[in-house]
């Protein structure tokens, strides 16, 4: 049996990674922090449906000493990177604990893999918004980083060690540049959960509006459900290599919340207001992922449209209100 360990299995990629692996018959644990273990009705929230199944240890990302330990116990197969501080907007408040926890997390992580496992295949979840104000549309794996906020220029850092780690020690270590994606387990900061859910609260007439910065920026948004899948294939290939992953369609926020509120019986319009403490110091305007390579190399493709996946997190929104 593989045996996985996943850092950030508590968050909306680990929890549908750890399933995925779980199905396909591997042994999954899963790094937590130690105030998840003690407040796990919330922190866990997303590993309720097979936290029986897992093994979670306390560790944390700043402290090098912990997760070696970790490390030399489980003694993975294979190894999936994905704690990070993720959201975009916090990072320029601050960027020095998003360095921290992003840069030295991952730059531990890679270490200790390199003194105790170095033959464990490894996953840096790198990410689109190190295209940052990209160069070129659609970003592809040669697209030039030029990351516009702390946390892109983290991932670029982490990617940048990543591949060091590959080419200096011999290391499987593989990249995916991941576009958006989303899912009704997405966090409530990030902007499609934000839609979602307060046209949930909308319809039932708990909110009357609902504040937004940019509304113009686009994204390539896909289905958190299909990407963990592609983590998993980069780590079945002969060769460590770095893959873009991403639907190939763009839309704008706009778009989302005009199709969220009509799929609530809604008009965006009429409850969508402007709010300057939501726009970004620095945007990333136009985002939209080229994923030929995946579906060449990996037999990796999307299954779920952007319309479905609006769909998806409305009707769950919904409904867990009326529960
Ligand atoms: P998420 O829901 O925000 O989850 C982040 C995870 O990291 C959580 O489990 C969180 O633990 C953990 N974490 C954060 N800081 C930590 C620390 N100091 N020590 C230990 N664990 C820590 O993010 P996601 O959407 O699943 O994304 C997973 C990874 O993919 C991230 O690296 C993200 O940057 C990257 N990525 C995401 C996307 C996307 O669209 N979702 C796209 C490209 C790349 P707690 O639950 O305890 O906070
Ligand atoms: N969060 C948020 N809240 N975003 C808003 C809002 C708002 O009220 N109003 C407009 N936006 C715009 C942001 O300015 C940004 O252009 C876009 O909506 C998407 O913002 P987020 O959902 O916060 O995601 P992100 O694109 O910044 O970052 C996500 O995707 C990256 C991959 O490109 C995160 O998941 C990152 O961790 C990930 O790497």
């Amino acid at each position: 049996m593989k045996v996985a360990l996943i850092t950030g299995i508590t968050g909306q990629d680990g929890s549908y990674l750890a399933e995925h692996l779980l199905d396909l018959g591997y042994e999954v644990h899963g790094i937590v922090r130690r105030v998840a273990l003690e407040d796990p009705t919330h922190r866990l929230q997303r590993l309720s449906g097979f936290i029986d199944r897992l093994h979670l240890h306390a560790a944390s990302l700043e402290r090098f000493p912990s997760l070696f330990s970790v490390v030399s116990e489980v003694q993975p197969d294979e190894l999936y990177h994905l704690a990070a501080q993720s959201f975009v907007s916090y990072s320029f408040d601050d960027a020095f604990s998003t360095f921290r926890t992003n840069i030295d997390g991952t730059h531990f992580v890679l270490e200790c893999a390199k003194q105790l496992v170095p033959k464990c295949r490894i996953y840096f979840a790198g990410s689109s918004e190190m295209f940052g104000h990209a160069n070129e549309v659609p970003q592809t794996e040669k697209t030039r980083f030029y990351p516009r906020s702390p946390y892109g220029i983290s991932k670029v850092t982490g990617f940048d060690l990543s591949r060091n780690y590959r080419e200096a020690y011999k290391m499987f270590v593989a990249s995916g540049i991941l576009f958006n994606h989303e899912s009704p387990r997405r966090g409530f900061e990030f902007v499609t959960r934000k839609i979602t859910s307060y046209v949930a609260r909308i319809k039932r007439g708990e909110l009357k509006e609902l504040p937004l910065g940019n509304l113009d920026a686009k994204r390539d948004w896909g289905f958190a459900g299909d990407y963990v899948q592609a983590m998993h294939l980069m780590l079945q290939q002969d060769c460590p290599e770095d893959f873009v992953i991403a639907t190939g369609e763009t839309n704008s926020v706009r778009e989302f919340c005009q199709l969220a509120f009509e799929f609530a019986g809604l008009n965006y319009e009429d409850y969508v207001v402007t709010d300057p403490q939501f726009y970004r110091p620095a945007e990333v305007h136009l985002l939209l992922g080229d994923a030929t390579k995946s579906k060449e190399i990996l037999g990796w493709e999307p299954t779920i449209k952007f319309e479905e996946l609006v769909e998806m997190m409305v009707m769950h929104d919904l409904d867990l209100l009326a529960s």
